[in-house]
């Protein structure tokens, strides 16, 4: 095959005038006047299409071809770059060639007609949707995300440790994971004593899909000091809102030598570094994020880079939330988990700020975090975003052995399935502290989408397993 030029690299002028090229791509409009065609040519470089001019006399397979060509067909193109004499675009392919190399089979019925088409509707066509603005749009955005958030941690000299997707562990504690199993559910094995016997399934232990990597890299951060994990987590919550996926991807930083304060500092200076590359390398795909979808989001991105971040405690959020005249559904007082009516009105009314809220009473959080002088709170922080609420959830992890094994017994875990874990207390225990950023959850607040299942190619929600 010839050397395929991306329409990205033609519209930005990377290649010089009169050139030949050759250009794949999918037809999004095509217009005919008397002599010549013109096809707009999109290939997923870019937001932009490429205009083609087809002419009649040139073009020996034009009335053979060209003029059946309909929004979704195929081709590939060889022709010559000039500069365009039309408003539009600067730059402009006089065809020479052009191969079709599929049509569409019914033109009345191709599902992506170029015309707007909501965001429910796309959902149901997971498959073809990826041909809409939109959707190529996130998915440019969500590679120079993924991309940002490596080099970052490359830059920082993080380590990228890949943790296990199958697991026994339940990490959060809160029993939300899906099983794994080989067992045949039509004629399980039991044990004399009534119980499924486990011994007989594929690991020869109840196992899991993860809902966290972060016990794992813990054992890599207290060995290698600066650690993190970024993969798929799972989790069987049965929560159907535009915020949760069973299935999403997580950054998981892990430092050694490092307390609660040392990884708030990581965070903010993540998504800045976040925020400033995507509003520097996606600017078409923002504009046109900010232009249909939502206005806010250029403003939202400018404030991450350029404002500090609102940092309080529980307690005070608590107090804040007391005194404030809203009407809460859920009523609120300490030792409450914070909702998502109390987040929006923090971040949206009170501060109208990104805010971090440090220092949860210890029974609303996870077994792991470190427990506070004060016995009550434990060292954990989430990072609230206006628009979107908990984006980042973390802590400083408790180190001591003997307050760990007390944590575990008050929160009901049986300390032998921990003895690893343990382990890393027991030989050379160190401070250290990691937090979980949401990928998907950051690509809302990115790109002002609205819905997390169009965020990612393929959700899986409740009830909700189709493609
Ligand atoms: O607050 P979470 O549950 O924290 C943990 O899992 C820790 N083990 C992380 C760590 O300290 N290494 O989850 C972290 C983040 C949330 O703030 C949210 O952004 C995202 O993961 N998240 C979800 N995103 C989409 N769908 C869901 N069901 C999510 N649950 C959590
Ligand atoms: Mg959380």
């Amino acid at each position: 095959m010839n050397e395929i030029s991306t329409i990205t690299n033609i519209l930005q002028g990377h290649i010089p005038t009169n050139s030949e090229i050759t250009v794949c791509g999918w037809v999004k409009t095509r217009r005919d006047s008397r002599k010549l065609s013109f096809l707009n040519i999109y290939d997923g470089s870019c937001l932009h299409t490429l205009q083609v001019i087809v002419e009649n006399k040139k073009i020996h397979n034009y009335k053979k071809d060209i003029l059946h060509l309909t929004s979704g067909c195929s081709v590939k193109i060889i022709g010559k770059i000039v500069q365009s004499i039309g408003k539009k675009q600067n730059i402009e392919l006089q065809a020479k060639h052009v191969e079709i190399l599929g049509l569409i089979e019914n033109p009345d019925t191709y599902p992506i007609s170029p015309k707007k088409h909501n965001m429910e509707y796309l959902r149901e066509i997971a498959h073809l949707r990826p041909r809409t603005n939109i959707i190529g749009a996130i998915s440019r955005t969500r590679n120079v995300l993924a991309h940002a958030i490596h080099n970052f941690m490359n830059k920082n000299g993080f380590l990228w440790i890949p943790t296990p997707i199958i697991t026994t562990t339940d990490t959060e504690g809160t029993s939300k994971m899906f099983q794994v199993s080989t067992l045949n559910f039509k004629n399980l094995p039991y044990t004399p004593s009534g119980n499924i016997n486990y011994a007989k399934d594929f690991f020869g232990k109840e196992s899991f899909l993860t809902v966290s990597g972060q016990l794992n890299v813990e054992s890599y951060a207290c060995a290698l000091s600066k650690t993190y994990t970024f993969g798929p987590t799972f989790r069987a919550e049965p929560s159907n809102t535009n915020k949760h996926l069973a299935e999403f991807w997580m950054i998981e930083p892990e430092v050694a030598f490092a307390d609660l304060d040392n990884i708030i500092c990581i965070a903010k200076s993540l998504l800045q570094h976040i925020c400033k590359t995507i509003l520097k390398k996606c600017s078409d795909d923002i504009d046109f994020f900010s232009k249909k979808h939502n206005l806010a989001i250029i403003n939202r991105l400018e404030n991450i880079v350029e404002k500090n971040f609102i940092e309080i405690t529980y307690t005070q959020a608590i107090n804040i939330l007391k005194q404030s005249k809203k009407q809460f559904k859920n009523k609120i007082f300490w030792g409450a988990n914070l909702l998502s009516e109390h987040e929006k009105y923090l971040t949206e009314e009170y501060f109208n700020q990104p805010t971090i809220i440090k220092h949860y009473p210890k029974k609303i959080k996870a077994f792991y975090m470190r427990l506070n002088d004060d016995m009550k709170t434990s060292a954990a922080m989430d990072i609230l975003l206006p628009g979107i609420g908990e984006i980042i959830g973390g802590s400083q992890r408790e180190e001591r052995l003997n307050v760990l094994d007390k944590n575990l017994e008050e929160f009901g875990l049986n300390k032998n399935n921990y003895q690893w874990y343990r382990d890393l207390r027991r030989y050379g225990t160190v401070p250290h502290s990691g937090f979980g950023l949401g990928f998907e959850r950051l690509m809302l607040f990115i790109t002002g989408i609205k819905n997390i299942r169009d965020i990612v190619p393929f959700p899986r929600t409740l009830k909700n397993i189709n493609y």
